[in-house]
């Protein structure tokens, strides 16, 4: 390794960021949730908690191994404490401005060799490092929801991307249990290009009445070999989440198939996100940010 990877910080405590924070406590670094203010960290961290006590539930992980996990935890609203971090993952809304200006700041903090790692799904990783002084080590790191579960990462590196950054990436990752693919710095990458178009595929199915939610959950997961069904998919994912980046995808590229079917808009219109809301194409008690 080319790194001191010890200590991890995961920016923004939402889906993608807690279940990052978990997916590093989980491999064994000491793990900076950090958020605009402390109900957001303090929801985050309750997240991975609740995640890692069910894992152990569940027979995944021992008691030992999910209570080491949770005794890595550090919350934090400044981003002065990540100034010893090896690695710091973005994972803030999906705003060009928001993640440039986050880069920015880390630059005054972090030391010139710690890698920033952004969890964007439609921006451009090259746009995004032009926020930072040392864009060589900008490296786009795109988790697939829910982070702890799904092994995939696409790693992508901007026009300024350094190896050594890259590879560091990589060791990173593949020290958390992750597999890697490298993609190119283009919109969607590899997995929503598929992705997007086949969720919205699925919404206009049930738009159009070939079936009910259950049912065409029930012919993905039983035929087709998915874990999940589409619309418990998108309840992870977040309704707001997929009509944003549906929208990002079909701007940049024009195909009418990335386009978000208007279910989805009514759906956000209402308020019904998905799991974080409660509601979404089903309903829910536990609104913790992803499901395990
Ligand atoms: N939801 C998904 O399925 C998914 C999958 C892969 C990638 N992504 C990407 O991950 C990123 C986060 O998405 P999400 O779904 O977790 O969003 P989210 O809305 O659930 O969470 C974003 C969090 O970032 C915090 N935040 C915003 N600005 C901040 C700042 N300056 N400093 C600290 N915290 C800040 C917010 O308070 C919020 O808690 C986006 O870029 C998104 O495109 C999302």
């Amino acid at each position: 390794m080319t790194q001191n990877f010890k200590s991890v910080a995961v920016i923004g405590a939402g889906t993608m960021g807690s279940g990052i924070a978990t997916v590093a406590a989980r491999g064994g670094y000491q793990t900076i949730i950090n958020d605009v203010t402390e109900e957001r960290v303090q929801r985050g961290i309750d997240t991975v908690t609740g995640f890692l006590r069910k894992s152990v539930k569940l027979g995944r992980l021992s008691a030992e191994q999910g209570e080491t996990a949770i005794s890595q935890l550090v919350g934090s609203t400044e981003l002065k404490d990540l100034a010893d971090c090896g690695v710091v993952i973005e994972a803030v809304f999906e705003d060009v401005k928001v993640k440039q200006e986050l880069f920015r700041e880390l630059d005054g903090i972090v030391s010139d060799r710690t890698l920033l790692h952004t969890n964007t799904s439609t921006l451009s990783v090259t746009g995004i490092a032009a926020g930072s002084r040392l864009p060589e080590r900008v490296v786009g790191t795109h988790y697939c929801n829910p982070a702890p579960l799904m092994k995939l990462v696409e790693v992508a590196a901007g026009r300024h991307t350094a190896d050594w950054a890259l590879e560091a990436s990589r060791d990173f990752l593949e020290s958390v249990g992750k597999t890697t693919v490298t993609t190119k710095d283009r919109p969607g990458f590899i997995v929503n290009r598929f992705l997007i178009p086949w969720e919205n595929n699925c919404i206009r199915a049930l738009e159009n009445g070939l079936g009910t939610k259950e049912s065409i959950d029930l012919a993905v997961t039983g035929a087709l070999g998915h874990p999940m069904g589409p619309f418990r998919l998108l309840d992870i994912i977040g309704l707001d989440i997929h009509q944003q980046v549906a929208l990002r995808l079909y701007e940049q590229l024009r195909e009418p198939r990335f386009a978000p079917p208007p279910m989805v808009d009514r759906m956000v219109a209402a308020g019904d996100l998905g799991r974080k809301t409660g509601r979404g194409f089903y309903t829910y008690d536990d609104t913790r940010l992803f499901g395990s």
